[in-house]
């Protein structure tokens, strides 16, 4: 359920602050976010398919805007895709995980938190900006698009990937249901015992759930979005379709259990046919069909030079 048509900015910006902060411990096993060689992969092939291309390409500054626990750019910096980071997000609490997970890979990322309508760097400090699931949750996008802008140099690049079509989020909501009805069946055959939802838990943010995403995108939202704040070599394209509707399915089934209840062998299984379904996804569908008709949306777009 998106937030309210009434919600004002200030109280979307601060349910997703609080939601994220609440999120934040679980987030990386929630989603699977892996720092290995199958997250970078993932997250290279993603910002190939924004850019329409890397070639060899690195860029020297990054900024990430709304990076959470640093899914996409503690990868990228992985890859050498980009040289320096800087990881922004308005939750503090997603941010000092993405801090103790560069830590541990021996990573140098600097943070900041901020919202993206408003950002605190100075006129063209970056080669790239990007981000990975975000531009939904954000309020203002013509204000925030106008700060990317102002915040790349001549010629840098925007990559914006995972964002939510239109189509897509009502396509979600079918494995979403199918999954909730077969839930009890799942636990029974994998021996998970049904998770006991604490009182806790709901007062810590995660009953705000259904109020932080804003928008779901058509890709000519996205392309006015880019034309309007100036950009150039505009791109929008789409990805995921039967790995997603899967993707919700599991994560549906698996977050009716107790997650140590969940066998270690059926998380093996679910990571290894959610990556599978996404080889088909990517060689088969996502060439043929329309940007609109897949799940996630990815869009870039250059600063003139
Ligand atoms: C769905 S999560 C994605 C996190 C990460 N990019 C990833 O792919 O794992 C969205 C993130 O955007 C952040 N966010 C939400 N609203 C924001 C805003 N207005 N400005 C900056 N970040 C925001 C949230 O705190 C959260 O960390």
């Amino acid at each position: 359920m998106p937030a309210s048509p009434t919600a004002t900015p200030e109280h979307i910006k601060d349910v997703n602050a609080r939601y994220h902060d609440a999120a934040a411990d679980e987030y990386d096993a929630k989603w699977g976010i892996d720092f290995g060689a199958t997250g970078q992969e993932q997250v290279r092939l993603k910002l190939v398919k924004a850019l329409g291309g890397l070639g060899g390409r690195s860029f020297g500054d990054g900024l990430e805007i709304g990076s959470g626990t640093g899914y996409f750019s503690l990868n990228l910096l992985q890859l050498g895709v980009i040289e320096r980071l800087t990881a922004t997000d308005i939750s503090a609490g997603m941010l000092s995980r993405l801090s103790a997970t560069a830590e541990a890979l021996g990573l140098e990322a600097s943070t900041v938190a901020t919202e993206a309508e408003q950002l605190p760097f100075e006129d063209e400090s970056f080669d790239i900006v990007f981000g990975h699931a975000v531009l939904h949750h954000i309020p203002d996008l013509d204000r925030a698009f106008a700060e990317f802008r102002r915040v790349l140099r001549p010629g840098g690049a925007i990559a914006f990937c995972g964002e939510p079509s239109r189509h897509g989020d009502r396509l979600a909501a079918v494995p979403k249901r199918a999954a909730a009805i077969a839930a009890p069946a799942w636990r029974g055959l994998v021996r998970a015992r049904r998770r006991a939802v604490a009182e806790s838990e709901r007062s810590n943010g995660h009953a705000l759930e259904g109020e932080v995403d804003v928008h779901a995108f058509a890709a000519a939202d996205l392309r006015r979005l880019l034309r309007d704040a100036g950009f150039e070599d505009r791109r929008v394209g789409g990805e995921e379709l039967l790995a997603n509707a899967w993707g919700w399915g599991l994560r549906t089934v698996e977050s009716t259990a107790e997650p140590d209840s969940v066998p270690c062998g059926w998380r093996r299984f679910a990571f290894r046919s959610y990556i599978a379904l996404q080889k088909v996804d990517t060689r088969l569908f996502e060439p043929r069909l329309p940007a609109e008709l897949f799940y996630n949306l990815l869009t870039s777009g250059r600063k003139p030079a």
